[in-house]
């Protein structure tokens, strides 16, 4: 850690990690869910997560930097969590609830790595790699809203989680 510059580089490289980690987690966590909702809602986010791994490539190379290199420690341990949900056995609600949580909490971490990069960047001047960033943060920011609407529901669904209240008695 010898400079800003060399921060950021190093704090994409595991931003890369962290996303090419879970994209390969996706179709599983799809494949486990029940509502119809959170179905499409997960398939949304694994095209977003596609689409985030090739930006977060091309902001590697307006810094001229490789992507690769880091693992994603954090990622990891989100990661084993979401399996122990994918590989879990229950009320279809509550694991769509968990499944909720667990891409929520994936969610906040790509806020917080996006934004801080984000902030990084256009402290050293590099604008368009902050423009890039910022989206990448506003768009986990928008798959968090839609998990928390999955979740809690709307006009047309009283959300998983109230499903999950009745448990297996109801199924
Ligand atoms: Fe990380």
């Amino acid at each position: 850690m010898h400079s800003l510059h060399e921060l950021l580089k190093d704090q994409l490289k595991d931003l890369f990690d962290a996303e090419i980690q879970f994209s390969a987690m996706l179709p599983d966590m799809i494949e486990k869910a029940t509502s119809t909702d959170l179905r499409q809602g997960l398939s949304d986010i694994s095209e977003n997560t596609l689409e985030n791994i090739t930006q977060l490539q091309e902001v590697c190379q307006l810094l001229e930097t490789a992507p690769t290199g880091v693992t994603c420690e954090a990622m990891r341990g989100l990661i084993r969590e979401t399996t122990q949900t994918t590989g879990g056995q229950g009320d279809t609600a509550t694991i769509d609830a968990c499944l909720i949580a667990n891409a929520q909490r994936i969610a906040h971490y790509e806020i917080a790595g996006f934004g801080t990069a984000k902030a990084f960047a256009r402290c050293l001047g590099k604008s368009e790699a902050a423009t890039l960033l910022g989206k990448l943060a506003s768009r986990a920011g928008d798959h968090d809203k839609m998990l928390s609407y999955i979740a809690t529901g709307g006009w047309f669904s009283t959300g998983v989680n109230q499903e999950a209240i009745e448990g297996s008695t109801s199924h």
